[in-house]
């Protein structure tokens, strides 16, 4: 079939990319010229394991191309992705203007029948709304549908979430669109619910929040196992084994981030308010994560007390493994407390330095390390930030007889504490 994805970010780029590789046509557009000449020029703009070799062999093939124009990519499918941004506003509400600059771009092109896919994360009604926009701004007698068709991948590992999706969500207002959708998604083995898109655009915030809750139930039981003396790596193990509970989504630590959980979770509060719904149970799983930051802030200043002038290593700025994204990363928001506390930090990330500097920018007091087996070097402490695998791999020997004082606080629970005791250090991790 014959697709084209306007918004060419994490999202748009791996679905057009994956759509291209099972053998249909994709066109994916931009607003932002300089992505779209890298793109064109064999550049790929962001980070994310597998993506290149799959971008580089569909363009190779003729099947996968990028265009800064709405019109042309619309003129050229039969189906069109909305794949823009949905960022949050300062009262936790969700700002639609991407998603109706597009709906109106998409209007003005349409000369024939287009089916007209909505996959950013957006509130329960948006498609009602992307439908009256439409038809407000399209040409008179042109047909058209509009599908609600989230998108579940995680950063990290987002072409096999996209080649291997565990269910491929379909919610429309009419049947019309059914048969497509289906010709669509055939080559993905995967269940289609087909849906109504009120029920499609809730199913989207409903997941992630529970995925939150999961992460926040394990940092409250981290609280408790802290002050138990008991592990909570065990204490989720051994809940997680119940298949009615799962083990994953279940890692206390610093607390989820990034660009989707924090905002989808203010979004789903935000929407339930407007619905005359208070949805207190995710009001608490916001104020645990916040809390989470926080009280691992207060553990390095009960063992360092004073951070003034203290040289502290940071492993990890990314908000998760795997991934160069540093939006709303919870390393992102440690480093800043620290610095703001006159700490002088030593940080490094396999893949998110030239991210993070436009939020934490290169001074004297925040040094950018290339080789993280160095960045303890002449440090009071180590922290790990990210659950990156190669820290698991870090040179602890070189790290201790380098370090001041050995000194290691363990945000995402990397290490075996009993590991960490026999080769000297000073140890402390979240709920262990
Ligand atoms: N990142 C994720 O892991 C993830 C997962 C599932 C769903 N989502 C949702 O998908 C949506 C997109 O997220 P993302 O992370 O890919 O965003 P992103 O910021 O990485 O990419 C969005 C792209 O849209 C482009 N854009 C903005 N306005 C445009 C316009 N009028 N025409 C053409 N292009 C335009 C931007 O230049 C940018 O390249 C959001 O609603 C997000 O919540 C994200």
């Amino acid at each position: 079939m014959r697709l084209c994805i306007i918004g060419t970010g994490y999202v748009g780029l791996v679905t057009g990319a994956c759509f291209a590789e099972v053998g249909h046509t994709v066109v994916c557009v931009d607003a932002d010229a300089k992505k779209v000449a890298l793109l064109r020029n064999g550049g790929i703009p962001i980070y994310e394991p597998g993506l290149e070799e799959v971008v580089r062999r569909n363009v190779a093939s003729g099947r996968l191309s990028f265009t800064g124009s709405t019109a042309e990519g619309v003129a050229a499918s039969e189906v069109v992705f909305i794949a823009v941004p949905t960022p949050p506003q300062a009262d936790g509400s969700v700002d639609m203007s991407y998603i109706e600059a597009v709906a109106r771009e998409v209007a003005a092109s349409l000369t024939a029948y287009r089916i007209i896919v909505d996959k950013s994360t957006v509130p329960v009604k948006t498609g009602e709304k992307v439908t009256e926009t439409i038809k407000r701004y399209c040409p008179a007698g042109v047909d058209f549908d509009v599908v609600s068709n989230p998108e579940f991948l995680r950063e990290g590992f987002a072409v096999d979430d996209l080649m291997k999706p565990d269910r491929i969500v379909v919610g429309v207002s009419s049947p019309r669109p059914v048969a497509a959708m289906r010709e669509l998604y055939a080559p993905f083995d995967a269940p289609v619910i087909v849906t109504d898109t009120n029920s499609a655009e809730l199913i989207k915030h409903a997941a992630n929040s529970f995925l939150a809750l999961k992460i926040s139930y394990a940092n409250a039981l981290s609280v408790i196992c802290d002050a138990a003396g008991a592990n909570v790596q065990e204490v989720t193990r051994g809940m997680g084994l119940d298949n009615r509970i799962g083990t994953r989504f279940l890692n206390a630590g610093l607390g989820f981030g990034g660009s989707c959980f924090p905002k989808d979770l203010s979004a789903f509060i935000h929407i339930s308010e407007q619905l005359g719904y208070d949805f207190r149970l995710l009001k608490e799983v916001q104020q645990i994560n916040a809390d989470q930051m926080v009280r691992f802030v207060k553990k390095i200043q009960d063992t360092l007390w004073v951070l003034k002038d203290k040289r502290i290593g940071v492993l990890g700025l990314a908000f998760k493994q795997n991934t160069d994204d540093v939006r709303t990363s919870p390393a992102i928001d440690l480093c800043q407390r620290l610095a703001k506390e006159g700490a002088h930090l030593r940080v490094s990330d396999p893949q998110a330095m030239e991210k993070a500097k436009a939020l934490l920018p290169p001074s004297a007091a925040m040094e950018y390390v290339d080789d993280m087996d160095a960045v303890a070097e002449g440090c009071d402490a180590l922290v790990i930030a990210t659950e990156w695998p190669r820290f698991t791999q870090l040179d602890l020997a070189r790290a201790k007889r380098s370090m001041r004082t050995p000194i290691i606080f363990d945000g995402r629970n990397l290490f075996d504490p009993a590991e960490m005791k026999r080769l000297g250090f000073i140890y402390k991790s979240v709920g262990r």
